[in-house]
């Protein structure tokens, strides 16, 4: 297969095969380059187009600004050499200690089933266990070109081949779409793990807020807490449009409320007449505390708010680990 090779400031090289992304290839060769959501949404990974070409492969990717182009900046993790390229990270980001060596799998679908209106739980058997830590993420490949990011909704176990998605249908969104064609025995290729949610170690009270979906990485942190008996008090906000989105409620509660200190508060925005729960959204929930540390997962717009109140009632940003998408 023919293949270019990659130079880089420090001296390092390695070859990508034909129409590979740059960044899986110096992952398969073990040379680092910063990269953070893998998907073409954080800009990370940006370099600078020293010499040769590349063909992108995701061109509307949301880090891909129009300076970029001017500048001769790719995102390494979108895109696949046309000749043998030298490149400079723009950022000097190392390999901290804490981040786990992405691996690629294979995985096989086991179920993919209902929870609530476009709603679905995904389940997947890898060819071999890989670890990650609970908050996480996958990239799903589910076509030529298509790739989708999910939060692993259980936590690693050792020797467990099985993870489990909670994913949103959008409408005619491909991936999404994708997704939900999935049937038992499919087969999809799978990059794991991405993302820098995960528990941070210490003593301090934990809240964690969830919008829709993202119900998936705060549901495998708290089953996380609770395998590991933590003694931690933790609450989680969980919030959704209404009562038939919140999915994951009682899973959710069994595992917080097994806790020493744990408590669960649902809220819904458009309430039916038999809910008997909190009304209104996530925000309306949250008493900020300095003291505490936060994980936030949901859409856009509902991350932005928590963080906005969480800055308004004087929570560091360093208290705040938060992943938004949908
Ligand atoms: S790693 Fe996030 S854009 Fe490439």
């Amino acid at each position: 297969m023919p293949a270019h090779r990659v130079a880089l400031p420090t001296g390092e090289s390695f070859l990508v095969a034909d129409g590979e992304r740059i960044l899986a290839a110096a992952r398969r060769a073990g040379v680092w380059l910063p990269f953070e959501c893998g998907w073409g949404s954080c800009g990370t990974c940006k370099a600078t187009l020293v010499e040769g070409e590349v063909d992108t492969l995701f061109s509307d990717a949301p880090a891909i600004k129009p300076r970029d182009a001017r500048r001769r900046r790719i995102l390494v993790c979108q895109s696949t050499p046309r000749s043998d390229l030298v490149l400079e990270p723009t950022s000097v980001a190392g390999a901290g200690p804490e981040w786990l060596a992405v691996e690629d799998r294979i995985g096989t679908v086991v179920a993919n089933e209902d929870l609530g209106p476009d709603l679905r739980r995904l389940e997947v058997e890898l060819d071999r266990p890989v670890p990650y830590r609970a908050g996480q993420y996958a990239i799903v490949e589910l076509g030529p070109r298509l790739r989708r990011c999910y939060s692993m909704s259980t936590p690693s176990i050792d020797g467990d081949r099985r993870i489990v998605f909670i994913y949103k249908r959008y409408g005619s969104r491909q991936g999404s779409s994708a997704m939900w064609q999935l049937v038992e025995g499919d087969v999809v290729r799978l990059e794991v793990p991405y993302g820098g949610m995960w528990l941070r170690d210490g003593s301090d009270a934990i809240v964690m807020v969830a919008g829709g979906t993202g119900i998936a990485p705060i549901l495998a942190m708290a089953l996380e807490l609770a395998a590991g008996r933590d003694e931690r008090a933790v609450e989680v906000i969980y919030g959704a449009r209404s009562a038939g989105e919140l999915v994951a409620a009682n899973e959710l509660s069994a595992a917080v409320e097994s806790l020493h200190e744990g408590r669960v508060r649902l809220v819904v925005e458009s309430p039916d007449p038999t809910w008997a729960g909190e009304t209104g959204t996530v925000v309306d929930l949250l008493s900020p505390a300095a003291s505490h540390r936060y994980y936030v997962a949901g859409p856009p717009p509902m991350v932005e708010a928590v963080l906005e109140r969480l800055r308004q009632g004087g929570v560091g940003i360093d208290r705040i680990v938060f992943d938004s998408f949908g």
